[in-house]
């Protein structure tokens, strides 16, 4: 029995439930990399970025405050004692691999969702220990998920340090290019993340795929 009392609101759950509705008609979850998809037992925040209100390509601004907003709030997990000069270190460390990661996540899903869908790109984060977890999720066409799988089981059968040493090579050959490939692989190999993807179709249509990219790292 569900009981609602004064002016309640409750459409920021609509994402979530049309996913639930359609978790019988949607078998076909592929999962790629080390993906957590656990309960939230312990501390996490979602943020909600919808594409009627801001044009997706214009949220640039937004991306850096966001990732830099969430950034801070999980220093306050971390308390800081008077004159503590290792756990300034620390806070430091923290914002830097958060807001990194976050602002990365916010671009790509930005940058690569299928703007027809109307699909809202959500980051959600959760702390557990001393683990942190990014996950954000956007839609993608058909034909770029298939794109994207492929570029994502080459990512995991390869070496991310050799990847990314071929990944200069390419961009120093051709300067025409606006996306330049280092994104996942400077996560990987400055920052020691663990990165997991979940694909999936959503709205009970094959032409809605839904991509969640998940980063795990360690703080
Ligand atoms: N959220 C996403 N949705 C769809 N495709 C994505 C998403 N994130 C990444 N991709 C695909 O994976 C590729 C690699 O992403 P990555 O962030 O490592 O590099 P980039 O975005 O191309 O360049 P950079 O981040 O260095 O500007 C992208 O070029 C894009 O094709
Ligand atoms: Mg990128």
């Amino acid at each position: 029995m569900i009981q609602v009392f004064g002016s309640f609101l409750d459409r920021f759950l609509v994402k979530e439930s049309h996913e639930n509705e359609l978790a019988d008609v949607n078998s076909n979850v592929e999962i790629f990399g080390h993906y957590v998809d656990q309960p939230l037992r312990d501390e996490h925040l979602t943020l909600g970025f919808s594409p009627s209100r801001i044009p997706m390509k214009r949220r640039w601004r937004n991306n850096g405050l966001s990732a830099d907003f969430i950034a801070d709030y999980l220093t306050t997990f971390f308390p800081l004692m008077e004159d503590d000069p290792m756990g300034k270190k620390r806070h430091a460390e923290i914002k830097n691999v958060v807001s990194y990661v976050a602002n990365e996540l916010l671009e790509n899903a930005m940058k690569y969702c299928n703007l027809h869908a109307q699909y809202p790109i959500t980051l959600h984060l959760q702390l557990e220990n001393d683990l942190v977890r990014i996950f954000v999720d956007n839609s993608i066409t058909p034909t770029n998920a298939e794109i994207f799988k492929a570029y994502v089981k080459n990512f995991i059968a390869s070496d991310p340090m050799e990847l990314y040493i071929q990944q200069l090579e390419r961009n120093a050959e051709d300067d025409s290019c606006n996306a330049s490939g280092l994104g996942f692989l400077t996560m990987v190999n400055d920052y020691n993340a663990k990165i997991g993807w979940k694909f999936r179709n959503v709205q009970g249509n094959s032409q809605i795929v839904a991509v969640t990219t998940m980063v795990e790292v360690v703080i």
